[in-house]
């Protein structure tokens, strides 16, 4: 069985009087008999004050990011050495934001993969299509680039969690319906199985993100291949984070 994976993706929002009143919260609210992983993801700057906050509670510390070389004239990047030095445990890896904002492409996701694995970090990778791809029935092709392209023999999918966000769904209130998320989840799945084996395809954990809340995060994680949430906006307040946590732990049977 795969226990679910519920994460914050805070984005470029809060300052440290706000984080960690925000982690301090989700302390006090998760429950005791906890079923599923819960995770945060600061910006880098708030990532050594809030590894102190969340030390000794269940709630994982990942980044958003990081560049594949480990130090040198990189200026304003953060390599995943420095990552884990800092108590870091998780790296996302290809946020759309990323792809799309910042022009990362597959062969550099690749490499961040790589060497954040390399450094001994969990990697969350982020596949997903846009609107318009959609809307031309290449859901599929896209997602089929985004998992082959980057990923295979010379990667190990031990600790990587795959997140599917459609792009159209981040940010946009419009969440993809159960049935769609598990249309993608599977297919996912399915291509995990060619690029790897069937028991592979069976263990990897496929996140759901876009505009998840408390309200719908159990329907969505009570779909067969949806094993957890990547939440932006509902991660930065303490009552919708917990209430997708809730709904986690409703969908698991908890
Ligand atoms: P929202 O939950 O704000 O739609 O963001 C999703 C996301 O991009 C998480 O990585």
């Amino acid at each position: 069985m795969r226990r679910k994976y519920v994460v914050g993706n805070w984005k470029m929002n809060l300052v440290l009087s706000e984080a960690t009143a925000l982690v301090e919260g989700l302390k006090d609210g998760l429950s005791k008999d906890l079923t599923v992983d819960v995770g945060v993801c600061p910006p880098f700057v708030l990532l050594a004050p809030l590894s102190k906050v969340v030390a000794g509670s269940p709630i994982e510390l990942g980044a958003q990011n990081c560049y594949f070389e480990p130090k040198g004239a990189f200026t304003g990047e953060i390599s995943p050495q420095m990552l884990k030095d800092v108590g870091c445990s998780t790296v996302i890896i290809g946020h759309s934001e990323r792809r799309h904002v910042f022009g990362e492409t597959n062969p550099l996701l690749k490499k961040k993969i790589q060497a954040a694995l390399a450094a001994g970090l969990k990697v969350i990778y982020c596949v997903g299509e846009k609107l318009d791809e959609r809307e031309a029935g290449r859901t599929e092709a896209v997602l089929h680039e985004q998992l082959h392209e980057v990923l295979g023999a010379d990667i190990s999918l031990a600790q990587v969690t795959i997140a599917y966000e459609p792009v159209w769904a981040i940010g946009t209130g419009k969440t993809a319906t159960g049935q769609q998320a598990q249309d993608a989840h599977a297919y996912i799945r399915r291509e995990i199985e060619k690029l790897y084996n069937s028991q592979t395809a069976q263990e990897v954990r496929i996140q759901y993100g876009g505009s998840v809340n408390a309200a719908n995060a159990q329907e969505l994680m009570s779909q067969p291949d949806v094993d957890g949430a990547l939440v932006g906006g509902a991660s930065l307040k303490v009552n919708d984070f917990l209430g997708i946590i809730k709904g986690a732990m409703a969908a698991t049977g908890a």
